[in-house]
């Protein structure tokens, strides 16, 4: 097959995606077009008010744009970046992934088993019970949600879904754990405070607990935005404290939660979470750059070299690693733990959660812990890990 046909069975192959509903989604990389700065395109299917959509986010080095396209505009303009610059393409689909590769003169197809296998192929913003309703919560306008009326904006549609999968998923949490009433929840690194406000919303609107939320953060403008609202909507057991995790009075916390907190911000928040004997703990880690380097300080001098020497492999070494040390940590300190894949990674990678609940029965294998431990640092030339350390172990 020449470079021409390679493309056009690609291009096939992503229309009939869209039509047998397998697709899945896009990326496009290595450009060398023309457009300064383009790196990537990333491209979802969605629903807009009952019209499917493509969307694609062009990623430039410091900024996102994102376009909606119908899907045979969207077909072209893959077609077109093929043309134009991109090297590599990945089509996924719940059957198959293909990917098409420019190399020197050359074009090469490969398909491969299917990396979603499971995936959702679809984003919609079909109306769903949703535990946080749209109408009437004049937050959800202050943190530009919805219009006055309650309409949730297209380009926050994202944004609100995720909000109530959020509160779904800490929804059945907060049911296993013994404090029911008097609530204290710290979000830890609650940035614009998207999850802090529904969370507040749901426990105290929704179940009608008497709760107090706290939403820690070390940029002031988020604090004051956060506080104001907060103010303006009438929460008045909602507030914002300026300054770091670290510093942060955690005592007679019953909720600990940090969603995308950098790096060891999360072991500073699990920290928190433990010391103040939380009922539960829910963190959603970031990157996990401190592993990553004590990895790969040492990653060409063992055997281990073929699962490190490649960045993407180390990447998920990184954070294996060092989300399985938190689990184990967590499991020392008498907490039962869950981790899991809580958002399709067509959104983002960042999608594991690493769930905490103080269970009286938990706790009991400290010892072959401590071991575990100590093993896992010696296989991957780890000198020590940010949660372990803050605890001495
Ligand atoms: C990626 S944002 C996530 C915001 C929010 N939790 C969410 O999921 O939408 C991380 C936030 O944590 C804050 N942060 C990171 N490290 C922190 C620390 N050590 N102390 C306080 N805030 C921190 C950052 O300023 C940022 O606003």
């Amino acid at each position: 097959m020449n470079q021409q046909e390679h493309l056009a069975t690609f291009i096939k192959a992503f229309s009939e995606s869209l039509q047998d509903n397998s697709f899945v989604k896009i990326s496009l990389g290595n450009y060398k077009g023309t457009e300064e700065q383009l790196k990537n395109i990333y491209i979802k299917r969605v629903l807009i008010k009952k019209d499917e959509k493509l969307s694609f986010t062009y990623r430039y080095k410091t900024r996102d744009i994102v376009k909606n396209f119908s899907l045979s505009e969207g077909i072209n303009a893959v077609e077109n970046a093929l043309q134009e610059g991109f090297n590599i393409a990945t089509l996924f689909t719940n059957k198959f992934d293909l990917i098409i590769e420019k190399l020197n003169q050359k074009t090469v197809l490969r398909k491969t088993d299917s990396s979603n296998p499971k995936a959702i192929s679809l984003e919609h913003d079909k109306a769903k019970n949703r535990l946080i309703k749209p109408q009437e919560k004049p937050y959800l306008h202050e943190l530009k949600i919805t219009d006055e009326a309650g309409n949730v904006y297209k380009n926050a549609q994202d944004k609100y879904r995720q909000i109530n999968h959020y509160v779904e998923i800490l929804s059945t949490l907060i049911k296993d754990i013994p404090t029911q009433n008097h609530l204290k929840v710290a979000d830890m690194g609650s940035g614009k405070g998207y999850l802090t406000f529904a969370l507040y919303d749901y426990l105290t609107n929704v179940l009608k607990l008497e709760a107090a939320v706290t939403g820690v953060e070390f940029r002031p403008d988020m604090v004051a935005l956060c506080n104001n609202i907060a103010q303006n909507t009438g929460f008045s057991t909602l507030n914002f404290v300026e300054g770091t995790i670290e510093d942060y009075d955690s005592t007679g916390t019953n909720i600990l939660i940090a969603l995308h907190a950098c790096d060891t911000a999360t072991d500073d928040a699990i920290y928190k979470g433990i010391t103040a004997n939380a009922d539960l703990i829910v963190v959603a880690p970031c990157c996990h750059k401190q592993i990553r380097r004590e990895i790969e300080k040492h990653k060409a001098s063992n055997e281990l070299d073929f699962l490190t020497k490649y960045g993407i492999f180390l990447e998920r070494q990184a954070e294996m690693v060092t989300d399985g040390i938190r689990a184990m940590i967590l499991e020392y300190f008498g907490y039962k733990t869950k981790v899991f894949q809580f958002i399709s990674d067509a959104h983002t990678p960042k999608n594991v959660l690493v769930v905490g609940i103080k269970s009286p029965n938990a706790g009991s294998k400290r010892e072959e812990i401590l071991a575990k431990l100590k093993a896992t640092k010696e296989y991957f030339g780890i000198e020590y890990h940010h949660l372990e350390r803050l605890f001495k172990l």
